[in-house]
């Protein structure tokens, strides 16, 4: 399987790292610029490098207003029952298949954990996509953390609010539970080491355990304790989870107006 990506900045480089390892799959980049890439990936500064070189798959990483002037040089590339991947966010399945006329096109959604292996990635393609190529697409995706196929275009705007923006989202949880840590009275280093490790805790928790995050919550409040009187505080008038629905609800609505 011969996978050709244009285009390898923060997320290409990220999702590569993870796919180094993947059996019978050869990768080329084209990219201008000098990169630091896993062995084995074959890299080109131009389109012109490839010369008359075909490609099961071709990864679309590039910014997305860069897509119309760079892309369509590869589509010869791209063999007939070949696959077109895009990774670029708010460049819509339409703008896609303009550019690769009757081509199966797969619009992948990850988010900024694929530095780590740990994205969560939503999934959607177009009618000419087969079995296969969904396979394959599902195969590199679960290599760079988890995958979701979604039923249409809207379904993959509303998941980039939720796992597309969410570490934004946790990170700001993040940064005013280390601020309430310190107005506490620990050191910068220490509140940071422990709200981390506490969110990673809880985390992994809830993701090893079969039982509702809900009932998680309620295991560890005891009636009249020291978590029961934090929550009340978190909970009132259920504040956080209309500011929740309201901070989605606005990604979605971007998402909708970029595409
Ligand atoms: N970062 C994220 O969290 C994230 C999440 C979801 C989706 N995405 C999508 O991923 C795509 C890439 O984003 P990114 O954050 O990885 O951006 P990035 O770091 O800027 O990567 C883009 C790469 O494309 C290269 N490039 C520029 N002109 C090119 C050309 N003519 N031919 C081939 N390569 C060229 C750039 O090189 P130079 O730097 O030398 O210009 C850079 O290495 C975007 O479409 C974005 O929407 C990113």
């Amino acid at each position: 399987m011969n996978i050709l990506m244009v285009g390898c900045g923060q997320m290409g480089g990220a999702m590569l790292k993870n796919w180094a390892g993947l059996e019978d799959m050869s990768f080329t980049v084209v990219d201008p610029a000098a990169l630091h890439l896993p062995f084995g990936v074959r890299h080109e500064t131009a389109a012109d490098a490839l010369a008359d070189d075909m490609f099961d798959m071709l990864i679309v990483a590039v910014k997305p207003q860069m897509i119309e002037t760079v892309m369509p040089a590869y589509g010869p590339h791209l063999i007939e029952d070949g696959c077109l991947v895009s990774i670029a966010a708010g460049y819509s399945l339409q703008g896609l298949e303009a550019l690769f006329p009757g081509r199966a096109v797969v619009r992948v959604m990850p988010n900024l954990p694929a530095l780590i292996g740990r994205s969560a990635t939503g999934l959607f393609a177009n009618d000419a996509a087969t079995k296969e190529h969904r396979a394959l697409v599902s195969h590199l995706m679960e290599a760079v953390g988890t995958a979701v196929w979604v039923p249409s275009e809207d379904q993959l705007d509303r998941l980039t609010a939720i796992s597309g923006s969410g570490p934004g989202y946790v990170f700001q949880f993040i940064e005013s539970f280390i601020e309430a840590a310190e107005s506490l009275g620990f050191s910068h280093q220490d509140a940071r080491k422990l709200v981390l490790q506490t969110m990673v805790g809880a985390t992994e928790m809830a993701m090893s355990s079969d039982r509702a995050v809900g009932e998680l919550r309620q295991s560890v409040t005891s009636k009249g304790g020291t978590t029961q009187a934090g929550l009340e505080q978190l909970r009132t008038d259920g504040t956080l989870d209309r500011l929740m629905v309201r901070t989605t609800s606005a990604a979605y609505g971007r998402a909708r107006a970029l595409r």
